[in-house]
């Protein structure tokens, strides 16, 4: 469980507290297309409005690289706020200077006010100690909400503790206190489920569930490198060169980790290719594991079965049929699940409706997920992909953990400290 204060511990009544978010959220047009994480927000600020709180919001929006870029402006998630919480939302276009100052001294109590992104100012990602005083200026207390930030030390995660009184508000405790007991103390069996584009970015994550699950599954395009260090042909699929070395590195420890107990690792036999990631292009199935054992009897004396060639021109889109019901049936025997990645291309919708033609993978990955076949295990979803396609599909509601956070879920999961929770005072 965190050994941080949190808003529950101290006497926040009637104080001005300011509060880091996370509302990195995607904004097209000036409309916001996802507000998953300012919904998760509310709980926190429901609490402080109970408690009279006058509360200042800070967050960051994009990477505008220090400087003031209107597209990245955190004007239409004041206007969202203002809806979700049925009360008025002051919004002040900077987030230090006399102008903010004045702003934060006239709201009252029970009342928001949310400054302009952080990142306008490059002080922020430089965690700069003067630019934390003059955040600290408009405060009693800081509370820190914004999970999906506090993997980076910056002046609204680090530098800002020196200068306030600094907790953790509910997001934050939720999902540091469920990943944390979910990685050290399962309900086993436990499983990971890991995909996405580069091993390179999941190395820790990959290394820590060998360790710890006692099965390990990966998907997605890491898997068409670790296929290709195995000697598996991938056609034109992506993959990564320069990881080819940690590929076979994983291999080796997974190798060495079954040998001292009882472990799973287990790589894709079988795909969705197609030429091209284009809805219009067919699809074939191809299974390599018949190629995989004829390389271990010798492969090329006894040359695999047709269908297990991948062609030239193919790139591997997806997990295939039989890979996926091996990942949904490890799931019927486990009873946490914890899943960063998905599967296939789930970006590329379908030509008329329903599913995308390389979701199937991660659609079989969910139903086993979410109870569809049975048995529902204890299940942690972290990643941004992984969530986008979740919300996608609408069953954020289905699971026990949909993380807010991307790379301080991933950083968390692999076992390492977070900055901006550091920093908090003890409990
Ligand atoms: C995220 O979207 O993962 C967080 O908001 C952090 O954003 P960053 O990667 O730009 O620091």
């Amino acid at each position: 469980m965190i050994d941080k204060q949190t808003i529950r511990d101290i006497d926040i009544k009637g104080k001005k507290v300011l509060l880091r978010t996370d509302y990195n959220v995607p904004i097209s047009n000036g409309q916001i297309t996802d507000d998953y994480r300012i919904m998760q927000s509310l709980d926190t600020i429901h609490y402080l409005l109970s408690q009279n709180c006058k509360i200042i919001i800070c967050s960051h929006l994009g990477r505008p690289d220090g400087q003031v870029n209107s597209d990245l402006s955190l004007f239409p998630v004041a206007k969202r706020l203002h809806d979700l919480l049925g009360k008025k939302v002051e919004f002040v276009p900077d987030c230090i200077g006399e102008q903010v100052i004045k702003a934060a001294e006239k709201i009252e109590d029970g009342q928001v006010l949310l400054l302009e992104n952080l990142r306008f100012h490059p002080e922020e990602e430089e965690n700069d100690d003067d630019f934390a005083k003059q955040l600290a200026l408009l405060a009693d207390i800081f509370v820190q909400d914004a999970f999906g930030v506090v993997h980076r030390a910056h002046a609204s995660t680090v530098a800002i503790t020196r200068h306030l009184p600094a907790v953790a508000g509910f997001l934050l405790e939720k999902e540091v206190d469920t990943i944390t007991q979910t990685t050290h103390d399962p309900k086993r069996p436990l499983m990971a489920i890991i995909g996405g584009a580069k091993i390179a970015d999941k190395l820790d994550i990959l290394k820590r569930f060998i360790e710890i699950a006692d099965i390990t599954v990966v998907g997605g395009a890491m898997a068409n490198t670790f296929l290709a260090a195995e000697g598996i042909p991938i056609g034109d699929s992506f993959y990564d060169k320069n990881d080819l070395p940690l590929a076979r590195d994983i291999i080796s420890a997974a190798k060495r980790e079954s040998t001292k107990r009882q472990f799973v690792f287990s790589l894709p036999f079988d795909g969705v290719v197609a030429s091209n990631n284009d809805p219009t292009k067919p699809t074939r199935i191809v299974d390599w594991s018949a190629h995989a054992i004829a390389d271990i009897e010798n492969y090329p004396k006894k040359p695999p079965h047709q269908s297990s060639h991948i062609h030239a021109n193919e790139k591997i889109l997806d997990i295939g049929p039989f890979s996926g019901a091996f990942i949904a049936g490890a799931i019927q025997l486990s009873n946490t699940v914890i899943w960063n990645g998905t599967m296939g291309v789930t970006e590329t919708p379908a030509l008329q409706g329903g599913i995308g033609p390389y979701s199937h993978g991660t659609d079989l990955v969910i139903q086993g997920l979410t109870g569809d076949m049975g048995h529902k295990p204890y299940t942690v979803v972290g990643g941004g992909d992984t969530v986008g396609y979740i919300e996608s599909r609408k069953l954020v509601d289905h699971f026990d953990l949909v993380s807010t956070g991307g790379g301080a879920s991933l950083e968390l999961m692999s076992g390492h400290k977070l900055p901006g929770v550091e920093s908090l005072r003890n409990k």
